[in-house]
């Protein structure tokens, strides 16, 4: 097992065998040599600097019916909102001023924020702040309008694949939502020229070691420049309300082997790591992450995104989840960096109008 650790160190990339045994074999000397690897590879490239990232939560209505998530719209429990553009502007002065300079808008696929609606908000935020990253996070579009967003500024598009197994992605997903769009969605964000983001939840039901070993591989096919991973978490008005959720343990374990098989990736620590352990964010980032994500979203409507139980940070001013956070990275020897933080090896090489 050792070895498979340093050919994949070497190499980048492992056989769907090996990365099953590895996960399948994994003890925690194994876990530790991993991440001591896996911090090596990490600090060639971003030494012990942590990116940070502002979210801004801006819608909970949803219009998908996702079986694990607490905004489906089957959902009737679930308190609805939605920001203004004023709102979203404010959360980024409010962010712009604490140093933030990147911005994620993350929400539902709601309706209401149609493609109009959205370029003219992406353009006011890049107008007040040239300065700054914008990402996305609002899902499945077209490709004309994944176009139109990054023609309006949009830099980056954060979309989590769920899993790369195709019959595993309709056990978590209803009809409507099929994984061959999920994964044409992500190769049209590439083509047009965002910074891509996939990613996937540890544990979700159903979820073998197999599974795992292609969501590196088909993470290793496309190359995103950002992957975020985290637990999955039971949430009390899903289907999956009984469902086990993903341990620390194994989310550590994928979060090494993610750092190896794409070494200049950004990788988060995420809200939902640190939801199912206290120190779940640091440990993380020993694991191998390098991007924690504050809330932005404004504390009124902190307790309306809940798309897992128990999820923290919700009741906090941005300005102290950012304090927290740094003193979290302090604790464990990283410093925060405001920068926009792109991608180490981000070219814009695989634009279209080049490829044409
Ligand atoms: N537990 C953990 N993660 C979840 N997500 C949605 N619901 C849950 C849950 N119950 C993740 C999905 C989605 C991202 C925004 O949050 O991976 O892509
Ligand atoms: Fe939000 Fe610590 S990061 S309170």
């Amino acid at each position: 097992m050792e070895t498979l650790i340093e050919k994949l160190k070497r190499q980048s990339v492992l056989t769907r065998d090996e990365y099953v045994s590895l996960i399948r074999n994994r003890t925690p000397e194994l876990a530790e040599l991993l991440y001591e690897s896996a911090r090596e590879i990490k600090r060639r490239y971003y030494g012990n600097d942590v990116f940070i990232r502002g979210l801004i939560e801006f819608t909970s209505f949803c219009k998908n019916d996702c079986y694990y998530c607490g905004l489906r719209c089957s959902n009737r429990n679930a308190e609805r909102y939605r920001l203004t553009k004023e709102d979203i502007l404010l959360c980024c002065r409010n962010g712009y001023e604490l140093g933030f300079r990147t911005f994620v808008l993350q929400g539902g696929e709601d309706p209401y924020f149609n493609a109009d609606r959205l370029v003219d908000i992406i353009r006011s935020i890049k107008k007040e702040y040239p300065d700054c990253a914008l990402t996305l996070s609002v899902g499945e579009k077209s490709y004309e309008e994944y176009k139109a967003y990054f023609d309006a500024g949009a830099d980056r598009y954060l979309l989590r694949h769920e899993t790369a197994d195709n019959e595993h992605y309709r056990m978590l997903h209803p009809k409507e939502l099929s994984p061959e769009n999920r994964k044409r969605c992500l190769y049209d964000l590439k083509r047009i020229g965002y910074q891509v983001g996939c990613g996937f939840m540890v544990g979700s039901p159903w979820q073998t070691e197999e599974n795992l070993a292609d969501d590196l591989l088909f993470i290793k096919e496309l190359q995103p420049q950002m992957v975020g991973i985290g637990p999955f978490i039971p949430q009390h008005d899903t289907p999956f309300r009984d469902k086990k959720a993903g341990t620390l343990e194994l989310t550590l374990f994928m979060l090494g082997l993610l750092r190896l098989t794409l070494p200049t990736a950004l990788i988060p620590a995420t809200t939902a790591l640190g939801t199912i352990h206290p120190l779940g964010r640091e440990k993380g980032i020993q694991a191998g992450a390098n991007v924690v994500m504050p809330n932005l979203s404004p504390v009124s409507v902190r307790k309306k995104y809940l798309l897992y139980d128990n999820k923290i940070c919700t009741g906090d001013e941005a300005a102290e989840c950012k304090n927290c956070l740094a003193m979290r990275m302090k604790s464990i020897g990283c410093n925060v960096v405001v920068s926009r933080g792109d991608c180490y090896n981000f070219t814009n090489d695989k634009k279209e109008e080049e490829l044409t």
